[in-house]
This record gives C-alpha cells, sequence and structure tokens, in this order.
C-alpha cells in the first residue's frame, strides 16, 4: 500500500473493545471498575498480557530501569526515531477501565491494525507503557515518564515510597520489571497519548475528538499539623490544640480558594492519631492537590493557603509544617503534534474541540523530549477515578482512528 492510501487504513473496533474490556478483568472490581495499583502483582499480569500481545503482533520488547515497556514495530528506516503512543496500565484504588488502558490498547491496536494491512511506516512505532502514572501509590504522579523526561533522577523514582515504607524499586525488583535499559536518552520523533477526557466538555458539546492544546499546573503538599493529645472529657473546650481542627478548616479553606475560576482543590488523604474516640488527636498528616491552568494563578492559591494554614495554626495552638512535594507547570503542547490530531480529526469528518487537560499525563513529561499532543474522547458523565469510569465503543474507536493517522503521518513525514 502507498504512502498516499493512509485515510483507508482501518484501526479493528471490536478487536480494541475486546482487548480493553480483557484487560479490565485483570483486578476488576464488583462495581465493574478495576483496582489495578502500581507495582502490585496485578500490575505485573497486566504488563505481561500487554507484552504477550505485543509480541503476538510482531513486537520487541524492551523494559528500562523504571519499569517502562517500549513495544516496537520496526519501519522501512529503523535509524529514524520512533513515532511512539502510549499511556499507564495502573489504576487508582477505585478506578476505571479507561484511564491509562485506553492509551496503551489503543497504541496496541494501531500496531494490529497496520499488520492487518500489512503497512510499513518510514520511521519505526512504538507502544509504551509508563509506570505508576497515577501516584496513588508511591507519589508523585507520573513517576516514570518524568525520569523518560528529565524531570526526576533514576535515584529519585526508585526511592519513593508508598504508606507501608516499600520502595519503587523493591516493588519493581518484586514484579520482575526492573528492566536493563537505560531511562529515556534517545531521541523520539513525536509522541501521541490518546486518553479519556476524565471530564464533561467533550459529552456536553457533543463532540468526538478532543484536540489537547495543553495540560493545566498542578502542586501536590503533604501537611503535617501537630497539637496536643489530652483527655477528651477533662480538657475543657477553651485551649484545646486540636491537631484535627487545624486540619478540618484548611480542609475549607481549601475548598473555598480552589473554587475560583479554573481552579481545583481536593484533600483526599487524612490521617489522625492517636485514633482513640476519647483522645484529642494531637497530630494529623494530610495532602492537598492544587491545580489551575495558569501557572501565576496557581501561585497565588500556593500563598493564599499558606497564610490560611497559619492563621489557622495560631488561633488554636497548633505547629503546621506544609512540604510542596510535587510541582508540575502548566504545559503546552507541541503545535505541529496539536494541528497533526486536528488535521486528523477534520479529515475524518468527526465534531471536535481544542481542550485543555484537567488531568496529568505521562504526555506531559514525554513532552520534555519530544514533540507531543494528545487525543481525548469523550467518557460517560465526565466521570473518571470511579468504577463507573465509561466510555462509547464508538468513541473510543474514533480516537484510536486519528491517533492512527497521526502517527502514520509523522512515521512516513
Ligand atoms: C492523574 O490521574 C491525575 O491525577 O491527573
Ligand atoms: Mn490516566
Ligand atoms: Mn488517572
Amino acid at each position: 500500500m502507498s504512502k498516499q492510501d493512509v485515510s483507508n487504513l482501518r484501526i479493528n473496533a471490536d478487536r480494541l473493545w475486546d482487548s480493553l474490556m480483557e484487560l479490565a478483568t485483570i483486578g476488576g472490581t464488583e462495581k465493574g471498575g478495576v483496582c489495578r495499583i502500581a507495582l502490585t502483582d496485578l500490575d505485573r499480569q497486566g504488563r505481561d498480557l500487554f507484552v504477550r500481545w505485543c509480541k503476538e503482533a510482531g513486537c520487541e520488547i524492551r523494559v528500562d530501569q523504571v519499569g517502562n515497556i517500549f513495544a516496537r514495530r520496526p519501519g522501512r528506516d529503523n535509524s529514524k526515531p520512533p513515532i511512539m503512543t502510549g499511556s499507564h496500565l495502573d489504576t487508582q484504588p477505585t478506578g476505571g477501565k479507561f484511564d491509562g488502558c485506553y492509551g496503551v490498547m489503543a497504541g496496541l491496536e494501531v500496531i494490529r491494525a497496520l499488520n492487518d494491512h500489512g503497512y510499513e511506516t518510514e520511521a519505526p512505532l512504538e507502544v509504551s507503557v509508563w509506570t505508576n502514572e497515577e501516584g496513588c501509590r508511591f507519589a508523585p504522579a507520573m513517576t516514570a515518564s518524568g525520569v523518560f523526561g528529565g524531570v526526576f533522577t533514576l535515584d529519585y523514582a526508585l526511592s519513593r515510597t508508598d504508606p507501608d515504607g516499600v520502595t519503587f524499586g523493591e516493588a519493581l525488583k518484586q514484579i520482575g520489571y526492573d528492566g536493563p535499559e537505560a531511562v529515556g536518552g534517545r531521541p523520539v520523533g513525536a509522541f501521541f497519548e490518546a486518553h479519556i477526557e476524565q471530564g464533561p466538555i467533550l459529552e456536553r458539546e457533543d463532540r468526538t475528538i478532543g484536540v489537547v492544546t495543553a495540560a493545566q499546573g498542578q502542586r501536590w503538599y503533604e501537611i503535617q499539623w501537630t497539637g496536643m493529645e489530652s483527655h477528651a472529657g477533662t480538657t475543657p473546650m477553651e485551649g484545646r490544640r486540636d491537631a484535627l481542627l487545624g486540619a478540618a478548616l484548611l480542609i475549607a479553606e481549601a475548598r473555598r480558594i480552589g473554587a475560583r475560576p479554573n481552579g481545583r482543590s481536593t484533600v483526599g488523604v487524612i490521617e489522625s492519631k492517636p485514633q482513640s474516640r476519647n483522645t484529642i488527636p494531637g497530630r494529623v498528616f494530610m495532602t492537598l492537590d492544587f491545580r489551575h491552568p495558569d501557572d501565576a494563578e496557581l501561585a497565588r492559591m500556593d500563598g493564599e493557603m499558606r497564610a490560611a494554614a497559619a492563621r489557622i495554626a495560631s488561633e488554636h495552638g497548633l505547629e503546621v509544617k506544609i512540604e510542596q512535594i510535587w510541582y508540575f507547570p502548566p504545559t503546552p503542547f507541541d503545535a505541529k503534534c496539536v494541528a497533526a490530531v486536528r488535521a486528523a480529526a477534520e479529515k475524518a469528518g468527526l465534531p471536535h474541540m481544542d481542550i485543555v487537560s484537567g488531568a496529568g499525563h505521562d504526555a506531559c513529561y514525554v513532552a520534555k523530549v519530544a514533540p507531543t499532543g494528545m487525543i481525548f474522547v469523550p467518557c460517560k458523565d465526565g466521570i473518571s477515578h470511579n468504577e463507573v469510569e465509561d466510555a462509547r465503543k464508538d468513541d473510543v474507536a474514533a480516537g484510536c482512528q486519528i491517533l492512527l493517522q497521526a502517527m502514520v503521518e509523522r512515521a512516513n513525514a
């Protein structure tokens, strides 16, 4: 088939859907979602299935030192840098079938479809699986694509710990995905990531394709409150040093700070000690996730939160320690890659719109070292990070078709 026939290359919607559904049985939950936490045995099983499918599709597999997997389909000229796609296979504790998995399975379907058509691209193609995108077991999120993108060092990634004190490196070894390849440091021609939108905009606007122009910024915090443990019955309300009250007041303040145009604010973890119903909590650990597409506004949120925490601490006799453990600046995607996604949607006659990602994605870190773009498809009621996360088969297929188009055109350019 000649290069001009790219628009005749069709992905197989049934095969893509069936693969997604089969993958979702690994860690499948009663409510129809998936719990496949990074670097657990279930993560290994999901990776093993992906690797088997890629080998069956004729790909060569490589694994790097942070467990990123690369499945390569050779091109006509293998001296050219690969055109890459991919996402993650780890999920949230109450995750869905599509977040991450869609991008990986869409990449595999591109390879399978090209095999069906006996189509050879100029540059090789690669499908990647990035380790620990979610950041729910090991903070921060997108750890391993961060090393690939040169934002984190290898040692930093391997030394992250989970709440039980297990390091990323130990867990990686345990599941046998501590590969030999150096992380990154090699040219990538372009990277495209397909993902469900995880928000309500495409569905509301009745568009099939989101042309992702940028991702919003994030700041993640770990906050420790210290007060004084004392007797619930004998300590007067006046003068109590209740660490949990400090946390509660900051949760309400953070919510108020997030309630600005395009702001987001979430407290997802809170642990009070000593966990006794008749002792005033003396210590509290909490997390905070702030997001905004405008970096200056995100910095203002930071300042307002720190001022609020200091005021609460002084009013209630508490100490507060705020550590920003992750800063992720707003990330614009490559103009050419964005235009390629838009052009592919136009050519396919699919309703599309430009959109800014509210979530973080591996593509944001790969964007540090390669021209990068993203393709969004709608998800039901805009719900994600929830077991009911759902998407329409037609939309999932449409996004994959756009991915194929964008990758093949870039590989032949
Ligand atoms: C990743 O899932 C994020 O929190 O944006
Ligand atoms: Mn994701
Ligand atoms: Mn996610």
